[in-house]
């Protein structure tokens, strides 16, 4: 692999792999020393033409964790907001050694392009782009909801899949680039995917998608979901009325009070609420819901950085310029003295 793009071209061995290799970032985030050598001397740039908080301090969190040296660049305050261009933006980064390139750009496509072109020789990491896919976000996902399905069933969460795990994800579907990775990406994994949505935030062509589509929350939910993700309702990316009113539609699209008690009345006492975040409270999901012991949206936050460390670590340490030390999760405060290790074998 070297570059990740999406989820829609990724195999299930590859998506374990990176599951897998994620729960060996997340034994290091557990101790006193959170820090691997890996990365040191690499170069990872944060490239974020879009507003962002939770993926590009979670990347930065990732990067630092394997002792990369990392640059933040933001398009607000930069030559980008003078009119340069994506190519002599990725130029200027090439001449400075970046050896990733984590791209977030309101076109969809944008890394596509950075990854397809000559202009740098770097591993790129779509962190978002437009309303198409966020990869690392669905793995993030994908990732939380294993821990969960393999706790369920008694069995280790390594070498996992998710098959026959019914996922719903409800809301604003036609501007997510987090639903269209996950749905992907769950497919891939086994899950059993229902998009629920008013048909005006459902993309043309879902139909074609391999999920099933219910414009009925309550419904979905009486027939039981193991999983239910609440999407933000994306108003900067809405140049029209696509819902009555934010009553309105909290009432029939958000996760409210009602039907969280509803998952108790109806003995679904496993089942988890999961959201990307930013969260619009009270209009997407309630606070009731998000502050819940259902919700996993921190845990989804913290497992971020164990997949983002993931990420780096198999599109870096494959390349060898350099040797890449090996994630090492049974010594503790040796950890940054730790010598370069072969990178690891693939599960
Ligand atoms: C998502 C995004 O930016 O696509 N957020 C995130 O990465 N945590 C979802 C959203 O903005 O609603």
């Amino acid at each position: 692999m070297k570059h990740l793009l999406s989820t829609e071209d990724l195999s299930l061995s590859d998506a374990v792999r990176i599951l897998d290799t994620a729960e060996e970032m997340a034994a290091v985030g557990e101790r006193e020393v959170k820090k691997l050598p890996t990365l040191r001397g690499r170069t990872v740039v944060n490239l974020f033409f879009e507003d962002s908080t939770r993926t590009r301090i979670s990347f930065e969190a990732a990067a630092k964790r394997l002792s990369a040296d990392v640059i933040n660049f933001s398009a607000k305050g930069s030559s980008v907001s003078k009119g340069e261009s994506l190519k002599d933006t990725a130029q200027t980064l090439s001449a400075m050694g970046a050896d990733a390139v984590v791209i977030r750009h309101w076109a969809s496509g944008a890394p596509h392009r950075l990854a397809a072109t000559d202009w740098i020789d770097a591993a790129v990491i779509n962190a978002g782009d437009g309303t198409h896919e966020h990869p690392t976000q669905a793995l993030l996902d994908a990732f939380t909801m294993r821990r969960h399905w393999s706790k369920l069933a008694g069995t280790p969460s390594a070498g996992a899949a998710l098959t026959g795990m019914r996922v719903a994800i409800a809301g604003d579907v036609l501007h997510s680039r987090v639903a269209r990775s996950n749905v992907w990406l769950l497919r891939t994994l086994g899950a059993e995917v229902t998009l629920v949505a008013p048909p005006t935030l459902l993309p043309i062509g879902v139909e074609k998608w391999p999920c099933s589509v219910s414009y009925d929350l309550d419904e979905t939910l009486a027939r039981g979901v193991d999983a239910m993700m609440m999407l933000r309702v994306q108003g900067e990316r809405m140049n029209a009325s696509f819902f009555p009113t934010t009553r309105e539609y909290s009432r029939r699209w958000g996760f409210d009070d009602n039907r969280l008690r509803a998952l108790d009345t109806l003995g679904f006492k496993d089942t988890i609420i999961m959201h990307p975040g930013p969260m619009n409270r009270g209009l997407e999901i309630s606070s009731a819901a998000a502050d819940s012991p259902r919700s996993t949206v921190l845990a989804q936050v913290r497992n971020g950085v164990s997949i983002r460390m993931a990420a780096l670590y198999l599109l870096l340490s494959g390349d060898t310029r350099e040797p890449a030390g090996r994630p090492n999760t049974t010594t503790s405060a040796s950890a940054e003295t730790t010598s370069a290790h072969a990178p690891k074998e693939s599960h």
